[in-house]
């Protein structure tokens, strides 16, 4: 089984405060989709920005299809551009209750307007 996306040992520390994310491993196979569960500041969004390249993390490494795109011990950090993947990003303004339903549609909405 190939593994697409590799997370090992990831670890975030902003200016201030305690690690947002602290040892964070998971590997997401190929074809498999996975989704990142957890209360409101255990790490979800600092752990996917950490993957598409936005945030730069303190330490651990992260490797997209065998390559590593980030590894602060060997000095690497691969931009977001040259990650080949996409990133939806959630819409707050204007949506009442938010309850995911708005970025759930979006895959669909795209499609229907024939837009990428
Ligand atoms: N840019 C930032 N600067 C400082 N702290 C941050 C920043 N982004 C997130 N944090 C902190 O990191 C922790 C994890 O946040 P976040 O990844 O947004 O959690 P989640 O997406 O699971 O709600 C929180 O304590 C949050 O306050
Ligand atoms: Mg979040």
């Amino acid at each position: 089984m190939t593994v697409t996306l590799d997370v090992s040992d990831l670890r975030k520390q902003f200016a201030i405060g305690r690690p947002a994310i602290d040892g964070v491993s998971f590997a997401v196979p190929a074809g498999e989709i996975v989704v990142l569960l957890g209360p409101s500041g255990c790490g979800k969004t600092t752990t996917l920005r950490c993957v598409a390249g936005l945030e730069h993390p303190t330490d651990g490494c992260i490797s997209i299809a065998g390559r590593i795109v980030s590894s602060p011990a060997a000095d690497v950090f691969v931009p977001p551009r040259l990650r080949d993947l996409g990133m939806v990003f959630p819409i707050l303004c204007g949506v009442a209750a938010h309850d995911g339903a708005a970025e759930r549609g979006l895959p669909a909405q795209a499609s229907q307007n024939g837009s990428r």
